[in-house]
């Protein structure tokens, strides 16, 4: 099916949730330029167009990295919500509404949703037994237990499948099973879960796959699913677990992937309420637009199957079309931190220009299922010849003509050039609608040729005052309809493109419109970039280095052990009392109790972590922490020598 294009269409569009445990890297970019670009294009291209998205806030990743942190699940999505919207915006990422799926609308729609499922006979119950960690008294996730392969004995192998002979196994069946999360041995024990009967579905689904817009392969791997058993979904997770408590159940809670998508209606809804907008006509069974999701390759199945199942049971719209993409390559190498290409979007923003980097991953993105990648020295290449050498130097080269004439504009024009450009706008929006930007680019980067060829053949160096001004019209008259063209994909350079022309941004409709002001002084709008420097991977390891004054940031202290006890119900810790001298007395759980009998080690001195922000563990509050070395094999206190004071200042 083609996407309809006619007119004063109605369209949400989301791009997947970034998880709230880490920072955004360029993958993350990736997606959110290929989702601005098309919502930006629609908007100007008078559909009214609506972007949104949310953190993904839920799981027991998120659960562990603030228990790391030693500050609350909530303390931590509520930070990285800040980083992560701010960084969206260094990249020029236009959202309609950036909300978190930790929100009462998402808990509303997640019960009602649920709710409805079970109303229409599809949730069912099953014990199943589970791998369990005794320490951290949780069950484990496939990716938090590693072990041998039962099938050919590899160890250190993760989660349910083998890297070494690439055998698939129930992750109970893995020998010699280890926690990840406290590296003890994990026990089997039964629980009760709460499954999601999608093979129901499965006529809908079939429907859905016929009537939405998909690319080829993915709509051919979603029906090898489909024509599959299609086993129960597994919607239910134990405590401890960060999520939204399942409704007449105790300690079960949603599985991250059920709430994740519902967050794409609730940030919808949160906006809809603050903008006095009817939710029924957004998204409800007959919802007055169109919906499509932008996601990576990876999340096919939950987007093609789990997904339109819920929304079916529920009575929701389904999507009009998924739209997929491969994942970012960096250097031709998967993006790893080791090798220096997990480079973090923030860092990137540092180094470069962000709206160069939008136009280089437009330059490289199809409507295919391909990976991208993104090559730095044919990035800097790309950028100092298409943006400076090709669409910015006509504006630079009229601009000194023009302004002889004290930059105004001649209306007697060239036609012939304009008409040229002006004649491919079917085609440039035919080639955003389908989301093949890279031939749209090949595309305005030819008539960016064109223009720059009329300049050479025509000379306007050797012509008269009066035919310069003409020559030069004609030209910045096309470079502003390049800069409308180009504008979806470099706003901020567009933007600023349009100031100097003395316009306001422009729709496809102003395509028309020959410029009659007086244009601005032209000042460069963007630097050519400098050969990237990559960080050799040695580079990379030493960019642990702090400086003297970090150094000097960290007060450790000598500190006597006045009292060691044990911790009732922590197998790892010890309650250490410390004396540290004029700092008084402090309180710390260490993990040494492998290592050290708590009678053993009164009056020992030791060295405190003094200025560490005080964490609340489960069995009270950490004031510091003592050093210590450690490996596989032990752990060893570091003691100054005899004579050491408590109090005095270790440097
Ligand atoms: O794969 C991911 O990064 C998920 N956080 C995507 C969720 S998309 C949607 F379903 F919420
Ligand atoms: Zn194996």
């Amino acid at each position: 099916m083609n996407i309809p294009t006619k007119k004063n269409r109605k369209i949400l569009v989301t791009q997947a949730l970034p998880y709230a445990n880490t920072p955004l890297h360029l993958g993350h970019i990736l997606e959110a330029v290929q989702t601005d670009i098309w919502t930006r294009f629609q908007n100007i291209n008078n559909n009214e167009c609506h972007f949104f998205c949310a953190d993904d806030t839920h799981g027991t990743p998120v659960m562990l990295k603030a228990r790391e942190l030693g500050i609350s699940p909530e303390e931590l999505i509520k930070d990285v919500y800040k980083d992560h919207k701010s960084t969206y915006d260094l990249y020029g990422i236009k959202f309609t509404n950036f909300y978190t799926t930790h929100s009462d609308e998402n808990k509303k729609y997640s019960e009602y949703i649920y709710n409805e499922a079970k109303n229409n006979n599809l949730i069912s119950k099953e014990k199943i037994e589970q791998l369990f960690d005794e320490n951290e008294e949780m069950f484990l996730s496939d990716r938090f237990i590693k072990g041998s392969c039962p099938k050919c004995n590899e160890p250190e192998q993760y989660g349910d499948n083998c890297e070494k002979c690439g055998a698939s196994y129930n992750v109970l069946d893995i020998k010699d099973p280890i926690s990840t999360i406290s590296n003890s041995k994990p026990i089997k024990k039964e629980s009760e879960h709460i499954f999601f009967d999608l093979s129901k579905k499965a006529d809908v689904l079939k429907d859905f796959l016929k009537s939405s817009n998909f690319q080829e392969p993915i709509k051919n791997k979603l029906n090898e699913w489909l024509d599959d058993d299609l086993k129960k979904w597994d919607i239910s997770r134990d405590a401890p677990y960060f999520g939204f408590e399942i409704p007449g159940e105790k300690d079960k809670y949603f599985y991250v992937w059920v709430d994740a998508p519902i967050g794409y209606i609730a940030s919808i809804a949160n906006w809809a309420q603050k903008n006095d907008k009817d939710m029924s006509e957004l998204w409800s069974d007959n919802s007055k637009y169109e919906i499509y999701h932008f996601i990576g390759k990876d999340i096919s199945y939950f987007h093609g199957l789990f997904w339109p199942a819920l929304l079916s049971s529920a009575n929701f719209k389904l999507p009009d079309g998924i739209f997929v993409h491969g994942f970012l390559t960096i250097n031709g190498e998967k993006m790893s931190k080791s090798r220096g290409t997990g480079i973090l979007a923030r860092d990137f923003a540092e180094i470069c220009n962000p709206e160069t980097l939008r136009y280089y991953f437009a330059a490289k993105l199809n409507n295919k299922v391909e990976d991208i990648d993104l090559n730095f020295e044919d990035y800097v290449q790309r950028i100092n010849s298409d943006i400076i050498g090709k669409y910015l130097n006509i504006a630079s080269r009229s601009a000194s003509f023009l302004k002889k004439n004290k930059n105004n504009i001649s209306n007697d024009i060239d036609r012939s050039l304009i008409d040229k450009l002006i004649n491919e706008k079917e085609n440039i929006i035919n080639l955003y609608e389908s989301r093949n930007y890279s031939k749209l680019i090949r595309l305005i980067m030819d008539l960016a040729d064109i223009v720059n060829k009329y300049i050479n053949d025509n000379t306007p160096w050797k012509k008269d005052a009066k035919d310069a001004i003409i020559i030069s019209s004609t030209a910045i008259n096309a470079f502003k309809i390049l800069t409308i063209y180009l504008s979806p994909i470099i706003p901020n350079i567009t933007s600023e493109a349009f100031k100097f022309l003395n316009i306001t941004d422009c729709s496809f409709d102003d395509i028309n419109n020959d410029l009659t002001e007086q244009i601005n002084n032209y000042k460069p709008l963007l630097n050519r970039l400098e050969p990237l420097i990559i960080p050799e991977e040695d580079d990379m390891d030493n960019q642990n280095i702090i400086n003297i004054d970090q150094f000097s940031a960290i007060d450790l202290r000598v500190a006597k052990i006045k009292e060691a006890t044990n911790v009732e119900g922590a197998d790892k810790l010890l309650q250490l009392k410390l004396d540290v001298g004029e700092f008084g007395e402090r309180n710390v759980f260490a993990g040494i109790k492998s290592a050290y009998k708590a009678e053993d080690l009164k009056d020992r001195l030791v060295v405190l972590v003094n200025n560490l922000e005080p964490r609340k563990m489960k069995f009270g509050i950490s004031e510091g922490m003592v050093l210590a070395s450690s490996n596989d094999d032990g752990i060893y206190l570091v003691s100054p020598d005899k004579g050491a004071k408590p109090g005095m200042q270790v440097k």
